[in-house]
């Protein structure tokens, strides 16, 4: 496995490297640039860095946005990962909205499995689904996506998109699933916060119960994968 680990001393220092990846990549492709955000509290924190801080560094025109799960809720609530990019970001920028691709959380889930699947099939223009960059958080159990410890089959599944379920609330959701996130150019971890530090330990170095952790299996097979990191989630890494 191949990854790249930046550190960094605090969420802004984060967020602005996280925007210089975006520079790097986004600036420089020639036709769409497809990327998958992430929903969490720390990916929301960086939607806010960048609409604050590279509304015109970044060619956003570029940019063709997705998700990498939803919860299984209409735009308008509060715990839609949708709403979540759209009031601290996507609204924020002068991007046209043919360029987002929401999944629909108020509709049937399995409808909207394969609608989704559809859309990124046709937009991607791919057999199997590349996406240039996607964003990942990074559960405390290990989870990331909608990837749950107790449904690793969605790592292995051969569709592009799947329903799951929270193991904690219950919350019916849309994930990507492992293979095509597996598939991307770009697969970039984001975590903050020392309540990570033992999980992102035991899965960078393969400790304990790793195997049970879904992000675990993360691993790009022809891309890069980053672990972004604040000092106090990377707090364990060098013991
Ligand atoms: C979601 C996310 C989920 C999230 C992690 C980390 O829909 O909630 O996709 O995978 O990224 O749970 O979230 P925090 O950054 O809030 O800890």
């Amino acid at each position: 496995m191949s990854y790249k680990i930046q550190i960094t001393n605090s969420i802004e220092e984060l967020s602005e490297f996280f925007a210089r990846l975006l520079i790097d990549r986004v600036n420089n492709i020639t036709g769409d640039f497809h990327l998958a955000l992430s929903g969490g509290s720390t990916p929301k924190i960086i939607f806010e860095y960048l609409a604050a801080h590279h509304q015109n560094t970044i060619l956003w025109d570029n940019v063709k946005f997705y998700w990498g799960d939803e919860r299984c809720v209409p735009p308008t609530d509060p715990q839609s990962n949708y709403k979540m990019a759209h009031d601290s970001f996507l609204s924020k920028l002068h991007i046209s909205t043919h360029n987002i691709f929401r999944i629909k959380g108020e509709d049937e889930a399995r409808q909207e499995v394969d609608r989704y699947s559809s859309v990124i099939l046709l937009q991607l223009k791919d057999d199997f689904p590349r996406f240039d960059l996607i964003m990942l958080g990074l559960g405390e159990d290990g989870h990331t996506a909608s990837i749950f410890p107790n449904q690793k089959s969605l790592l292995t599944s051969d569709k592009i998109c799947a329903t799951a379920v929270h193991p904690g609330t219950g919350q019916a959701r849309i994930t990507l699933t492992g293979k095509v996130i597996n598939n991307a150019a770009n697969v970039v971890f984001i975590a903050t916060g020392k309540g990570k530090s033992k999980i992102i330990d035991a899965i960078i170095n393969k400790k304990d119960n790793f195997k049970d952790y879904p992000a675990s299996f993360i691993n790009p097979k022809e891309g890069q994968l980053y672990w972004l990191l604040d000092k106090d989630a990377a707090s364990l890494l060098h013991s």
